[in-house]
């Protein structure tokens, strides 16, 4: 079994993701590569923060405040950075230029010039893996749908609709943080929050959009900010992107929507993508993890869909027994089994239990960017 070594910078919500898959790692028998976590940072680390890590991971031998300090460290081979969007340009490039494997979260840089910056020192420093965070596909009902792209079930793609949407800021009594402030999470708002996921299957499916036509929402100006007074709430809540979009397997234009909202009544934390073909048609939702629903016509036959119960079917074997029930720390505890593929095979497993790539993290800032562009001019923009 080869090791590598990890450093986590941002010991967060997602840094903990990370640790407790990391400290479950045994679930994954037929895993020839595992992360040892050695070195965590964060701004904020204080003894409870320090404790909860080094509790659980009796491997982390150094925690800090400043992120140099632990790049400085050679025995990390590798880093997961789960830190605000303004941070991650300077983060990650100088990840990369340490000459370290890279896990960076979404969006992957606050804007687009940020995210040209962290591709160029990709482009100087072939010998690091660096993939972005995104773990929904890793379902195994969405693995089925995935492998249904990739055995060309669909035949011509009529419509394709994508989308995460959550409910919480429906509550305006709720008070602002990082994600709500575009100094910090950027200026594209709730794109940049969320946007990556439903890109995520479409992008690696190869239906890049060719244009764009987005309407945003601003709906709460103001939040409390926690200490009795109010603060601007200046991003975008609620994000639709209608993009024609190319199937390079027919050449043919299709509708694609990708949705991003943070006021979606009643969507806790719904991730749903939606295909349409002449052939086959596949509906799934995060709602209802493990069930899937496909439709498969032949002329002249039936249109009916099935409901199909998953189980565990992982894409990489997991000790849980075949009918349990598949979520959300199972999507992340995959994910990361995929990025450890990668750095030991240097390729994915399989095409789409690849994380996603540099090259997808870019293609999501041109379509953002180009949304952006959309709704100041009511136009449809070239992606
Ligand atoms: N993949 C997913 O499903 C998913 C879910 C949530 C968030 N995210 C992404 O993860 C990243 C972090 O989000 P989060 O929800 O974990 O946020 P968080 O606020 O819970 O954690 C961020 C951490 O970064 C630390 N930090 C801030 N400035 C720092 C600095 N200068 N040096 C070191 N540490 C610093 C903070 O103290 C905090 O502990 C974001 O890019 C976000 O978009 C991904």
């Amino acid at each position: 079994m080869d090791t590598v070594k990890f450093g986590i910078i941002g010991c967060g919500l997602m840094g903990r993701e990370f640790a407790s898959a990391a400290a479950r790692w045994k679930h994954l028998p037929d895993m020839d590569v595992r992360p040892e976590i050695v070195s965590i940072c964060d701004v904020n680390m204080n003894a409870q923060m320090k404790s909860w890590y080094t509790e659980l991971l009796p491997s982390v031998k150094q925690a800090v405040t400043d992120y140099k300090e632990l790049l400085a460290n050679k025995e990390v081979q590798a880093v997961y950075c789960a830190v605000p969007h303004n941070l991650h340009e300077e983060f990650y490039t100088a990840v990369i230029n340490a000459g370290k494997h890279l896990m960076g979260e979404k969006p992957f840089g606050v804007d687009k010039k940020a995210n040209d910056s962290i591709t160029a020192a990709i482009k100087n420093h072939p010998e690091c893996v660096v993939r972005c965070s995104s773990e929904f596909p890793f379902a195994p009902a969405m693995q089925r749908l995935c492998s249904m792209i990739e055995q060309d079930k669909f035949g011509t793609i009529l419509e394709v609709d994508a989308g995460f949407v959550h409910s919480s800021d429906l509550d305006t009594s709720k008070p602002i943080n990082w994600k709500r402030i575009a100094k910090f999470n950027g200026e594209y708002g709730v794109m940049g929050d969320l946007g990556m996921h439903p890109c995520h299957v479409p992008f690696k499916a190869g239906w890049k959009p060719k244009n764009v036509r987005a309407i945003l929402s601003k709906v709460v100006p103001k939040r409390p900010d926690g200490k009795g007074g109010m603060a601007d709430c200046d991003t975008w809540d609620n994000a639709t992107l209608f993009c024609e979009t190319p199937d390079p397997k027919t050449g043919m234009c299709f509708p694609m929507t990708i949705k991003t909202q943070r006021i979606a009544p009643g969507e806790k934390n719904t991730w749903y993508i939606t295909i349409l073909g002449m052939k086959a048609s596949v509906r799934f939702n995060t709602k209802n993890i493990n069930h899937i629903e496909i439709m498969e016509y032949v002329p002249g036959g039936d249109q009916a869909w099935q409901h199909i119960d998953m189980g565990h079917e992982t894409a990489f074997k997991s000790v849980t027994g075949g009918i349990f029930e598949f979520g959300f720390s199972d999507a992340i505890l995959q994910m990361w089994a995929a990025f450890l593929y990668e750095i030991k095979h240097g390729r994915p497993e399989k095409h789409f239990t690849g994380c996603v790539t540099p090259e997808e993290a870019a293609l999501s800032h041109r379509l953002f960017t180009a949304a952006l562009e959309s709704q100041k001019t009511g136009k449809t923009v070239t992606v």
